[in-house]
């Protein structure tokens, strides 16, 4: 099938794409290069600079492609920036959806997988009391951020499409996800941004006392969850994460071992706000994409400072 991947020059994105390619499927890629790059976009896929705020210019790229499906990536991800830009951020991730979904709909698009999140979806309701977790799709939304909230209105619009138009989709909550490309600018780098110091002998930082909790998953897993919705028939929010909880000493440790780094972290006053664990239930991946993640971290964490020492080259 012919897949209109935004966001294919970004971290998963363009994994996204590399995957859809692997399996044989033709991949056009929309992106305004805001926090993708070039180097990113995988050979073989068409590519369309373009912002998902601009809709004649997205009409004029349905119109010349016509994609029977769609893996929507493209967002602004910044939690932070997200309470200070609110507006900005609706801008993008809400109406940029909804440019989508309605072109979606009058070029007969079949499916659209979107990329929602797992961590700002479910918030820090629960964070207080961990026999939540992990956190189901029936677990309770309650985002504590504009990002967050974004990515729960879209899932709302898409499945408002899915009930009057037929336009199927698949919202997948993503956990931290984490792997080569990722920029430790990004909304949940905390791989990428410890890896960076580590293989330049800098100091790092920890905030709180490192016991925080997150699910951190390889992004070929994601990839491939993203590749298994399109191609199935499943429909509705999956979550997709490892299950796997993993605090942020354990990381930095596991990842102090793979560069060679022999520093202790700074801990540094946790900000108001930060969850302090979340973690995802996967079960229903399993039934109805028969995907469960498989890189393990020990694993994810090498080829990730791969790819860094290859970059450095
Ligand atoms: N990285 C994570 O851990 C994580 C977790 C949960 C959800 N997500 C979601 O996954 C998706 C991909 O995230 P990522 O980590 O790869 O981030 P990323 O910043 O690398 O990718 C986002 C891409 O969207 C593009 N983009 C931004 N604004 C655009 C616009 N107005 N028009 C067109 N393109 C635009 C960027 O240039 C970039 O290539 C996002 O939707 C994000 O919200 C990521």
């Amino acid at each position: 099938m012919k897949v209109l991947v935004t966001g294919g020059a970004g971290f998963i994105g363009s994994h996204v794409a590399d995957g859809l390619l692997a399996a044989g499927h033709q991949v056009v890629i929309l992106d305004n290069l805001y926090t993708g790059k070039q180097r990113n976009l995988p050979a073989g896929a068409t590519f369309y600079e373009a912002d998902l705020r601009d809709q004649p210019r997205l009409a004029e790229i349905f119109a010349a492609e016509q994609p029977d499906a769609i893996a929507h990536q493209a967002a602004l991800a910044n939690v932070r920036d997200s309470m200070t830009d609110p507006a900005t951020y609706a801008q993008v991730n809400v109406v940029g959806t909804l440019h989508l979904l309605e072109l979606a709909r009058t070029h007969g698009v079949k499916k659209i997988v979107f990329a929602s999140t797992g961590g700002a979806t479910y918030g820090e309701g629960y964070s207080e009391d961990n026999s939540k977790l992990p956190f189901a799709e029936e677990s309770k939304a309650q985002p504590k951020d504009n990002y967050g909230a974004n990515k729960l209105s879209c899932e709302y619009h898409l499945d408002l499409y899915k009930q009057n138009y037929g336009l199927e989709y698949v919202a997948l909550r993503y956990p931290n996800v984490y792997g080569p490309r990722q920029d430790a600018k990004g909304e949940a780098g905390v791989i990428a941004i410890f890896a960076g110091a580590m293989l330049r002998g800098l100091p790092t930082k920890i905030t709180g006392d490192g016991t925080q909790i997150r699910d951190f998953c390889y992004v070929g897993d994601i990839a491939r969850a993203n590749r298994l919705a399109l191609e199935s028939d499943a429909s509705g929010i999956i979550n997709v994460g490892t299950g796997v909880p993993t605090d942020i000493n354990w990381v930095h440790s596991v990842l102090s071992a793979v560069t060679g780094y022999n520093q202790a972290p700074a801990y540094i006053p946790r900000p108001a706000g930060e969850v302090l664990a979340t973690y995802l239930d996967s079960s229903k991946a399993k039934t109805v994409l028969g995907w469960e993640a498989e890189i393990s971290l020990e694993e994810g964490l090498e080829s990730t400072v791969a790819w860094l020492r290859g970059m450095d080259e």
